[in-house]
């Protein structure tokens, strides 16, 4: 990596690796910053490998529709420190992946994988399950309606209805739900200080592999469990479809059927609840755009998207270039990492007008949140449908919303989106 003039300042390096940044206004301070001074810019931060961060709308398009010559598994396809990158290759053998799920292949392999789930995530087969997830939705705005005006929207609405809704889909039975739960929050936030299983793994780093191996372990113990019983006792799930699925002829090596498991009950849910919540946060913030909302219900796929917009609830996923190239004059060696910004892309000011602005009729709303190209969002179709019926069965009852204390973020640079959020409220 030739880095002479482009290294960014150390403090913006800094705050791209720190979780507590992910919390509050910094990590877009920097963000800003890198887009108006460096916007393809390396960072060095201690105790890191050296990375490219992609600032810039066009650029994470740039990359991530070409899947050969950015690879996502080449080198770990997340944010990751030396010494736990030690720790996990001493684990693993040499292999920078604890998990091998989609997110960590690339072809040939990976189309053949994805080509399992493809078909089931299509809006035509998602339709089936529309009653079912208005039923589910309609029980959450019921029980929001009973708490008499006031709650924590992330902890007693938000978290629970896209859980429940993708543990139905997978086959997971409703009372191992919050075991499901703990464990996706001690994977995607294994820094914040209330989520993470021991101590915050980034204020020691040979913690980080520790906590991320016994997660691991966990989520395996239980989805062994359940994949036995799907092969013995086929369903009508998506748990029957990994358990019984063939590739290369093949059923699926245990590795691979674990990393499906286990970004299906991770990734169908967290991302969706911080969407959700940040819909209501921004609501709770612009009574304007509520009351846009109430005119004129059309709106909602628009407040859908501008909430995924606004929170992009994954911030970041790394590439690896597998030639060396030039993007904008910059030119990248092979083997160079890079981080794909999503949350920068999404306040892009060459592509957003006012993008600070929560606006529900924003339009064209060009997000970036759920990333592109070959490894683009699985459920992106089921996070849109789940939030539309959410918000078609609330907004008709909700009269007024605001805020009741302080909301709080993760504290996380992986994936990250609303922790606490007291509201008050009048319903219908
Ligand atoms: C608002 C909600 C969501 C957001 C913002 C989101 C975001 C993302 C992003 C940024 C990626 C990586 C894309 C890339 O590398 O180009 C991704 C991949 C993925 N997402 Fe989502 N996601 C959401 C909901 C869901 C849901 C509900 C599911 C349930 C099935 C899901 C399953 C997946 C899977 C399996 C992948 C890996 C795809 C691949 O590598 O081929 N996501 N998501």
């Amino acid at each position: 990596m030739n880095t002479s003039d482009i290294v960014m300042p150390n403090a913006v390096a800094e705050t791209l690796v720190n979780p507590r940044c992910y919390a509050d206004k910094r990590i877009h301070d920097a963000y800003t910053w890198l887009r108006q001074n460096n916007p393809l810019g390396v960072a060095k931060p201690d105790g890191y490998d050296p990375f490219w961060a992609v600032t810039k709308h066009a650029d994470i398009l740039h990359i991530s529709k070409q899947n050969d010559l950015f690879h996502n598994g080449d080198r770990q396809a997340t944010l990751t420190n030396q010494e736990s990158d030690r720790r996990v290759r001493e684990i693993t053998g040499g292999s920078p992946h604890l998990i091998k799920s989609l997110v960590q292949m690339d072809a040939p392999e990976h189309p053949k994988y994805r080509a399992l789930a493809q078909a089931w995530f299509l809006p035509g087969n998602l339709k089936k399950l529309e009653d079912r997830i208005r039923t589910i939705a309609r029980g959450a705005v019921d029980k929001m309606a009973a708490r008499g005006g006031r709650c924590d929207f992330v902890n007693d609405v938000a978290l629970l209805y896209p859980l429940h809704v993708i543990m139905e889909i997978l086959g997971v039975p409703e009372e191992d739900e919050p075991r499901m739960l703990r464990l996706t929050q001690e994977l995607f936030a294994p820094q914040d200080p209330d989520t993470a299983r021991a101590q915050p793994a980034d204020l020691d780093p040979a913690e980080y592999a520790k906590a991320l191996t016994a997660v691991v372990d966990d989520f395996e113990a239980y989805f062994t469990k359940i994949s036995d019983d799907r092969r013995a006792n086929p369903r009508d799930d998506f748990a029957t479809v990994i358990a019984t699925s063939k590739v290369n002829g093949q059923p699926l090596p245990r590795l691979e059927q674990m990393g499906y498991y286990m970004i299906i009950a991770t990734a169908g849910h967290d991302t969706t609840s911080s969407s959700t919540a940040g819909a209501i946060w921004g609501l709770a913030e612009n009574p304007g755009e509520l009351a846009k909302l109430q005119a004129d219900p059309s709106l909602i796929p628009g407040l859908v998207d501008e909430s995924i917009r606004w929170i992009t609830p994954v911030k970041t996923f790394m590439r690896t270039a597998t030639e060396d190239t030039e993007i904008g004059g910059r030119s990248l060696a092979k083997d160079d990492w890079l981080m794909l910004c999503y949350a920068s892309g999404n306040r892009d000011e060459e592509v957003f007008e006012d993008p600070f602005s929560f606006l529900v009729d924003r339009k064209p709303n060009k997000q970036v949140a759920f990333g592109y190209g070959g490894h683009v969002c699985l459920g992106q179709h089921l996070a849109r449908m789940e939030m539309r019926i959410l918000f078609e069965e609330l907004l008709p009852r909700l009269k007024s919303i605001e805020h009741d204390g302080e909301a709080t973020m993760t504290q996380a640079f992986f994936v990250n989106g609303p922790k606490k959020l007291p509201i008050r409220y009048e319903m219908v």
